[in-house]
């Protein structure tokens, strides 16, 4: 019998579960040039936002340890001219893929969402909701029950169709499994963890943050067991509700640890930076390990360590 490698997220399907993590893999031209974005489960583009934006002032990376910190903030050419040009690219390219959008108010997630009705070829949205609420004193969307619902509900009200709804969450909250509730209950189909932890370096020479902006998104090996700790929680209290895993992965083994706690698809972010071809080899070490621990498929290992527990 052959392996089936195929997944979903609600009710957009994709071939094999490895995705790029968005802001990782800009709109795919770059990581064109090392392989056939083909072989992707789908490319994640950079959240993208209704203005064109040049992001947040330098220095705005740091290297920690196991991991990097960086305070980009959501750079991009703004949705129309990504609809333009990007789009386009991307669908000449017969890739699998999955918008990002960012908002600074509920109204920029509806008008975002407004804009991708007619957008077709795109197998899902996925919702940054990590973004700060110019009209709530930068207060991050996702770490409040009240405006992660809002912004989800602003998407579904204006997105039409049947366009599939990732909402992607923050882990700097308490109860992650509590903001998990309420953006399902405002209608996303499926949740995307984690988005970066927030965190800080003091350069001791200058004494100093090393971050013009102060604090930055730690990502990387160093908040992989952050992402299993979230995806666990979340996958036992919403088991139907499918989770598309990330943070700090860079082989199957480390895949594999994010589907046995509850994602049903990995996205790979970070590990691009050091080798370009990482979704590559964590597609093929994930498939070769699940078929030795004798999985017949995928969806057999989603929520292993679950089932594991009770046996
Ligand atoms: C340089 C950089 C830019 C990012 N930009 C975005 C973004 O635009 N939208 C978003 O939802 N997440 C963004 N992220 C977060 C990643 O998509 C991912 O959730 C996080 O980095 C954890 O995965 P990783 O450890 O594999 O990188 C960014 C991360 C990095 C490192």
């Amino acid at each position: 019998m052959s392996f089936d490698y195929t997944t979903s997220l609600g009710a957009a399907k994709f071939e094999n579960p490895i995705f790029t993590a968005s802001g990782c893999a800009s709109s795919g031209k770059e990581l064109s040039q090392f392989f056939d974005l083909r072989e992707l489960g789908a490319l994640v583009t950079k959240s993208i936002m209704i203005k064109p934006r040049s992001g947040r002032a330098t220095p705005r990376m740091a290297e920690t340890a196991s991991g990097m910190l960086n305070s980009i903030g959501l750079q991009g050419p703004g949705i129309d001219i990504f609809l333009e040009k990007d789009i386009p690219w991307l669908q000449e390219q017969g890739v699998s893929t999955v918008v990002s959008i960012a908002g600074e108010s509920v109204d920029d997630y509806g008008i975002l969402a407004r804009k991708m009705r007619s957008v077709t070829g795109v197998k899902a949205l996925e919702v940054n909701i990590s973004c700060p609420n110019v009209e709530n004193r930068g207060m991050v969307f996702a770490c409040n029950p009240v405006t992660a619902r809002a912004a989800i509900e602003a998407v579904r009200r204006n997105i039409g169709g049947e366009l599939p709804i990732i909402a992607k969450l923050s882990p700097d909250v308490t109860n992650i499994v509590e903001i998990a509730e309420e953006v399902v209950a405002a209608g996303a189909d499926a949740l995307a963890l984690i988005n970066t932890v927030l965190g800080m370096v003091i350069d001791t020479n200058t004494m100093r943050p090393k971050l013009a902006g102060k604090t930055g998104g730690l990502s990387g090996p160093a908040i992989r067991p952050v992402a299993v700790r979230a995806i666990y929680q979340v996958h036992a209290a919403l088991p139907h509700v499918s989770i598309l895993g990330m943070g700090g992965v860079t082989n199957g083994r480390e895949a594999l640890e994010l589907i046995l706690a509850g994602a049903s698809a990995v996205s790979i972010g970070t590990a691009n930076f050091g080798n370009p071809t990482a979704t590559m080899l964590v597609k093929s070490e994930l498939q070769e390990l699940l078929i030795a621990k004798g999985f017949n498929s995928l969806q057999e290992a989603v929520g292993y360590a679950h089932r594991a527990e009770s046996q």
